[in-house]
């Protein structure tokens, strides 16, 4: 694993989108650190834990990368995940996104992991977490990023394994800000994760949950008032729902969405019809975030030119977004009023 710390992007050309989006400090709060195994480093580690892939080259695994709905990109996404079995794995994988990060000015990062995919395989909660936190811990000394660490419930198993997740994470506690729900939408509603949501809570995390990505409206609405949710990871279809939509821009609850995720998994037909715009105005409090980037082609600066481009975002609607990032993010108001006077200095020189 390369230890270069590459230089920031710099600021460019005033008049190009994709300089104005590089230069923009932003917050990723919907992303899968599994879902940022590139292809080689897949390689590389299944190499050297003598795992053999289904595949016999990068290109082919690149090739495998078509995907009609969720359920045929998870199904790729855990067998990528099956190489990851050292701490040192966990590790290489988080530095390497922080280092992508860092070259797309995000400051501050809110990951998602999924410990039942490896447990699941006989891998200890003790190795998977040390090496994603010794990375994290890295990358605020090292790159200035800071982080949060969200556990998310595989919904496709039961509430017992999910109990089961929890009581592992305990001794973890201070390294974990929340817990997340994600995989298998459709037949997995919120309600199924009523007990461990509560107990959760209890223990002072906080809760998120995906959730209308290609579940019906009606599981948006089980995440706010069942898991107790402060954020909806996606949200798309909510927009099935008009009293929805009023209440989520009344109580402000901010929906990370994933333009490129959504095209590559079917949610929409083509960016050009992504309800981005719409969602922003209906007043609805949405972040962009790239979701699996190694998968979905493209990282956070990836999704907000795609959409910029697509769908005619401005500029100031471009700082708006990286403005929410910060404000949606868990961080303390001091934290996000330093981030926010730095994007608004940034935007003001442009
Ligand atoms: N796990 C990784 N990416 C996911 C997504 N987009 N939806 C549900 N589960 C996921
Ligand atoms: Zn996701």
């Amino acid at each position: 694993m390369s230890d270069v710390i590459p230089a920031r992007s710099p600021s460019g050309d005033s008049n190009n989108i994709a300089a104005f989006v590089a230069a923009l400090p932003k917050a990723e709060l919907h992303l899968h650190i599994e879902g940022t195994l590139e292809p080689e480093l897949m390689f590389a580690i299944a190499a050297r834990n003598g795992i053999r892939l289904p595949y016999s080259s990068v290109e082919e695994v690149r090739a495998a990368y078509r995907f009609s709905n969720l359920q045929d990109f998870l199904d790729i996404y855990y067998a990528g995940a099956s190489a990851l079995l050292e701490m040192q794995d966990f590790y290489d994988l988080t530095w390497a996104y922080l280092q992508r990060a860092f070259t797309q000015n995000v400051r501050h990062v809110e990951i998602f992991f999924d410990p039942q995919t490896h447990t699941g395989r006989g891998v200890a909660f003790a190795t998977v977490i040390d090496g994603i936190s010794r990375a994290l811990d890295d990358a605020e000394a090292r790159l200035g990023i800071s982080s949060r660490l969200i556990l998310c419930f595989l919904r496709h198993l039961d509430e017992t394994a999910a109990l089961q997740t929890l009581d592992a994470a305990m001794p973890w506690r201070e390294h974990i800000a929340g817990v997340g729900l994600d995989s298998s939408e459709r037949g997995n509603p919120p309600g199924k994760f009523r007990e461990v949501f509560r107990r959760a809570r209890a223990a002072g995390f906080v809760a998120v949950a995906h959730a209308g990505e290609e579940g019906p409206p009606e599981y948006v609405r089980e995440a706010l008032d069942i898991l107790e949710v402060v954020r909806i990871d996606h949200g798309n279809n909510a927009l099935e729902d008009a009293d929805l939509v009023a209440e989520l821009v009344q109580k402000r609850i901010p929906l990370t969405v994933c333009p490129l995720s959504n095209v590559k998994l079917c949610v929409v037909d083509d960016i050009s019809a992504h309800p981005l715009k719409q969602m922003l105005d209906l007043g609805l409090f949405v972040t962009v975030n790239s979701d699996d980037p190694a998968y979905f082609g493209g990282y956070v600066n990836e999704n907000y030119v795609a959409v910029a481009e697509a769908l005619g975002l401005g500029r100031e609607e471009l700082a708006q977004l990286a403005r929410n990032s910060f404000q949606a993010s868990l961080l303390s108001q001091a934290a996000k009023s330093v981030l926010i006077a730095e994007l608004d200095a940034v935007t003001h020189r442009f």
